[in-house]
């Protein structure tokens, strides 16, 4: 019984294997789409290492993914924090192929920056100023002289198409880490995302949920839900783009089971808005906030 599960599960997972992860919806380069992908690509095809700047789902990735795809590069990402280490980035010798074969070619599993290295592929460092200081430098090469030091097989020459991208939050938001001097002196263009204007941003919902078809007060009060939590003092991190897509998700899949908008935008955003959210005003929790920006905004 349990070896025919397990059977099932190993065909189930080759039929899940595909050559890449597609964009499966459209992307608004509008406003400071526009300008970010443009700059973006600029300093990608002159060989200028770009740190993409900007909150939590502002779509850093989603565009750093656009200009791959559009470039014909492959695409390789890393989230980093403190257990990241170099050799997960550069890859590691097979211990069992290395008795076998010696340490060679053969016997190296190649991690997802030499695996960019040479394709000629786009590696997206997320979150690089949350690496360590140790790992940070390890990238001073392939970023600087395009190449790298792989002991003992030689030294690896990057392809010509090998870009390099990083991603940070602002770092009011991120943490205690800092990107290295060495490495923030290296990275030539800083391109920076906010919340989009209100336009942008109703398009970018509209984009991200399959079968769209809320009326446009509906999406219009979202919206103001959303935005009010950027302009809310006590909220010191307020709701993400991608919070406003997952609340117009649930409103326009189960609409029919309320009253009317009003009724099922108040019953899913304090699920979807009071996530980690910190309050800084003293006897107030995130629920009376949320509650206290819903009815304002739905009366
Ligand atoms: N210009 C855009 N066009 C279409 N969809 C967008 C656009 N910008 C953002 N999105 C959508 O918003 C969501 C968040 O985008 P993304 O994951 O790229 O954000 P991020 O800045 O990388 O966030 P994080 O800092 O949390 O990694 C995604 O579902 C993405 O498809
Ligand atoms: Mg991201």
């Amino acid at each position: 019984m349990l070896a025919e599960r397990e059977q099932g599960f190993r065909k189930m997972l080759e039929k899940s294997i595909v050559e890449n992860i597609k964009i499966e919806h459209k992307v608004i380069l509008k406003g400071q789409y526009r300008t970010a992908y443009d700059l973006l690509k600029d300093s990608l095809d002159t060989g200028i290492t770009p740190c993409l700047v900007g909150p939590p789902g502002v779509g850093k990735s989603l565009l750093a993914r656009k200009v791959a795809e559009d470039t014909g590069r492959s695409f390789h990402e890393v989230f980093f924090d403190e257990n990241v280490t170099p050799s997960r980035l550069i890859g590691s010798f097979d211990p069992a192929l290395v008795v076998r074969n010696g340490r060679n070619i053969s016997s190296f599993e190649p991690g997802p920056l030499i695996r960019a290295m040479v394709e000629g592929g786009l590696f997206v460092a997320q979150e690089l100023n949350r690496a360590t200081e140790f790992c940070q430098n390890s990238l001073i090469a392939p970023l600087e002289e395009r190449h790298y030091h792989l002991f003992p097989i030689g030294m690896v020459k990057a392809h010509e198409n090998f870009a390099f991208v990083s991603t940070q939050n602002p770092i009011e938001t991120a943490g205690t880490y800092r990107l290295s001097k060495v490495l923030v002196d290296r990275m030539g263009s800083w391109i920076r995302l906010d919340y989009p204007d209100k336009e942008t941003e109703m398009e970018i919902i509209k984009e991200n949920t399959p079968a769209f078809s809320l009326p446009e007060s509906a999406l219009n009060k979202i919206y103001d839900i959303v935005n009010a939590t950027r302009n809310t003092a006590s909220l010191e991190i307020p709701a993400s783009p991608r919070s406003g897509i997952f609340l117009t998700k649930l409103v326009n899949k189960y609409i029919e089971r309320f009253e009317d908008e009003d009724a099922a935008i108040r019953f899913f955003a304090p699920a979807v808005l009071s996530k980690e959210m910190r309050v800084r005003e003293e006897g107030k929790t995130i629920n009376m906030i949320i509650e206290e920006i819903v009815t304002k905004r739905l009366e």
